[in-house]
């Protein structure tokens, strides 16, 4: 059998370059590499958890998010494509796991502490939110999946997962498949800056490049991207570090790119050299790099496009795949029932 492999997104915004970096780029790959099992699944329980109030922004987004998956590569007879919220065997198991962790557990995990500043919810925090690590811990373990590719802000979720999966097999016996985080391998990768020159980019801090962007938007915030403020002259010397346009570079240049685009060097290190000395513009580097950003969004936008066109398709996708995920957590959920105790009628 071959091993399973889960990842999701939560559906409150479109997916933008650093999703397509920290994560989607990663499970095509992945997906196409044909060694696992893939579950892709759009986690709209996890966005009620701080988007109840606005319950359209989540349900609008359901869809936008499946398009971007679908349209980076995702392919529906190869991956899973499902719902979280039409898969309620994943409330109970999570009902099951709430017994197994604390309050002060839950308080401690850093990205819940981080979210929860970012969101102002210090004084009144949704009790489903501080538990959302729990939730996913039910994802994760539903589908047996072993491994996780996920974002490195994800990692201490992935931790409180294990430790559930630790305390139930270690409570009521080997039950449930241990899971484990894959991150990206470059660090840029990992955390791809805002346009703005923010540490990350935040779909509510308007400094993100969408995969579903026209072409003319994309190349107005490449053309408004953060450089090095002290490179006023063409003339001047310029800085790389905490400059976007050469971190996107490092996220997306490849040598070839310059046989493509630019005769002038011959790799990125050559530009940079070329930058640090001085007499090299600003909007030269940017007119580069959205060349490249555009070869990455064209057959992006072009899938994007016929899904669009096609969304009874995008429809049957997500509710084959909804059912053949509900099995599969079905399983599960019967084994934990069993492992607990709460199956009293069965024979
Ligand atoms: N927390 C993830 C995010 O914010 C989404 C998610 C929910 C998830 N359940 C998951 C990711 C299970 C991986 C596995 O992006």
């Amino acid at each position: 059998m071959k091993d399973i492999l889960l990842t999701g997104d939560r559906p409150t915004g479109r997916l933008h370059l650093g999703h397509y970096v920290g994560s989607l780029k990663n499970r095509v790959e992945l997906q196409n590499s044909g060694k696992y099992e893939q579950f892709v699944f759009i986690a709209d329980l996890q966005a009620l958890s701080d988007n109840a109030k606005t319950p359209e922004k989540v349900r609008e987004n359901v869809v936008q998010v499946a398009l971007d998956n679908l349209s980076v590569g995702i392919d529906p007879k190869k991956t899973t494509l499902f719902i979280q919220s039409q898969i309620p065997e994943l409330s109970e198991l999570n009902m099951y796991y709430l017994n197994l962790v604390t309050v002060s557990r839950l308080q401690r995990n850093p990205t819940v502490k981080d979210e929860i500043k970012q969101r102002g919810f210090e004084k009144s925090i949704p009790a489903g939110f501080l538990t959302y690590p729990i939730s996913q811990a039910a994802d994760i373990t539903a589908f047996n999946a072993k491994y996780v590719p996920v974002g490195v802000d994800q990692v201490p979720v992935i931790e409180q997962a294990r430790e559930i999966v630790n305390t139930f097999n270690s409570l009521y016996g080997e039950t449930l498949v241990m899971p484990e985080a894959i991150l990206p391998k470059d660090d840029i990768c990992k955390r791809l800056p805002g346009t703005d020159g923010k540490a990350k980019m935040g779909k509510s801090l308007g400094n993100c490049i969408y995969l579903s962007d026209t072409p003319d938007v994309v190349k107005q915030k490449v053309m408004n991207m953060y450089t090095d403020p002290d490179h006023i002259k063409v003339e001047d010397p310029g800085k790389i570090e905490g400059n976007v346009v050469f971190s996107y570079l490092d996220a997306f240049c490849k040598d070839e790119h310059f046989e493509k685009y630019n005769l002038e060097y011959s790799n990125l290190d050559e530009m940079k050299a070329h930058y640090k000395r001085g007499g090299l513009g600003d909007v030269k580097v940017k007119m580069f790099l959205y060349k490249i950003v555009e070869e990455i969004l064209v057959p992006i936008r072009e899938k994007r496009k016929y899904y669009e066109e096609n969304l009874d398709e995008v429809y049957k996708i997500l509710i084959d795949g909804s059912d053949a995920a509900k099995k599969v957590a079905g399983e599960t959920l019967k084994k934990v029932r069993r492992a607990i105790g709460v199956e009293y009628f069965e024979k």
